[in-house]
């Protein structure tokens, strides 16, 4: 990333909140189900799966953390009725998981049950390190309770991953696996680039030997050519595996993918609570010094900034 993209990212929480949110258009469906819909099922007619996530870690009471649970209902009824090949990601957070375990846990329960009734998938997403032992605290409950459509993440930046692996392979665990996102101190997290892709092959290979099904989620491309290579060398069927990018991140690599005869799944965050995960994604950018610049650009000339999908 250059200096000033850098330099950029430290003040984006400074950048006014419209500016943000034209620049992180691309990242998010939309504010409404109905966007989140017609954007999967464009993407089901280019040949990619979906992963729904309703936008809300900012919650404050037991209400709104219901009110989301609620909402994930709709999301099934939106997936059934318009026929989509979408699962959904929920965020604990967004399920009180700040405010209360046993809250947060049947908001989830509530949510995965559904998700039992039409045959679909929760993924759970992994958020920062405060978070990870009740993440998997509760998704060890679920699976206790018999229910096994339901996954998680598992981030490589973080030190503990591998024993994680270790300790959740009886279970065969269906994972996500990243990079890992969140600002983690040094003793918990990797920090070097290499390290990070190291500990992503080394948690790749674990899991496949431990038979599980992999969510891969990087636009990396060297982590996608030894994941590439660790499949084929296992021969393993497409429907074995599957690869997974945020939307508005390196769609034509993800077409490559997918040309190749391998199952992509989209990332597709919709909702209100826009803002923090905006700001996560424009982090990730190498070339957000330019959107920003863009963007004034085209409001001092009038040209607004398109979604750049
Ligand atoms: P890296 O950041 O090195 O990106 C590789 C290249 O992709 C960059 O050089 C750039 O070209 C492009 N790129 C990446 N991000 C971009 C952006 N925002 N805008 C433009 N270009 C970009 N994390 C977490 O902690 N918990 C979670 O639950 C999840 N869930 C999740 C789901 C899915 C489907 C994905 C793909 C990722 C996540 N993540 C996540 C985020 C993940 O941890 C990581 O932060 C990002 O995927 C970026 O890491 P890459 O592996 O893509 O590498």
């Amino acid at each position: 990333m250059a200096v000033y993209d850098r330099a950029l990212v430290r003040l984006l929480p400074a950048v006014p909140k419209p500016v943000v949110r034209r620049i992180a258009d691309r990242y998010i469906a939309g504010t409404r189900l109905e966007d989140a819909c017609t954007l999967v099922t464009r993407l089901n007619a280019q040949g990619k799966l979906a992963t729904i996530d309703i936008l809300g870690e900012a919650i404050t009471s037991p209400d709104e953390a219901r009110a989301i649970a609620r909402a994930y209902h709709d999301v099934f009824d939106g997936i059934e009725r318009n026929g989509l090949d979408a699962n959904v990601s929920v965020k604990l957070t967004g399920l009180g998981l700040e405010l209360d375990y046993d809250l947060c846990h049947e908001n989830l329960e509530f949510v995965v049950r559904h998700a039992e009734v039409s045959s679909n998938f929760v993924r759970i997403d992994m958020e920062d390190s405060s978070t990870t032992d009740a993440t998997l605290a509760l998704y060890r409950q679920l699976r206790a309770a018999g229910l096994d459509n339901v996954g998680i993440v598992l981030q490589a930046y973080l030190r503990r991953t591998l024993p994680d692996i270790r300790d959740l392979a009886p279970l065969r665990p269906n994972v996500r696996l990243c990079k890992g996102i969140y600002v983690e101190p040094e003793e918990i997290a990797f920090e070097d680039r290499q390290a990070i892709r190291a500990g992503f092959m080394a948690a790749l290979t674990a899991l496949l030997d431990g038979g599980s099904y992999v969510g891969i989620a990087t636009h990396d491309e060297f982590l996608i050519d030894d994941a590439l290579r660790q499949v084929a060398e296992r021969e393993l069927a497409p429907t074995e595996y599957e690869f997974q990018m945020l939307l508005g991140v390196r769609e034509p690599l993800g077409d490559e993918l997918v040309h190749a005869g391998h199952r992509l799944r989209i990332y597709v965050p919709f909702g209100e609570q826009w803002y923090p995960y905006s700001l996560r994604r424009l982090q990730e950018n190498p070339r957000i010094a330019g959107y920003v610049a863009a963007d004034t650009v085209g409001r001092l000339t009038g040209r607004g900034n398109h979604r750049g999908r």
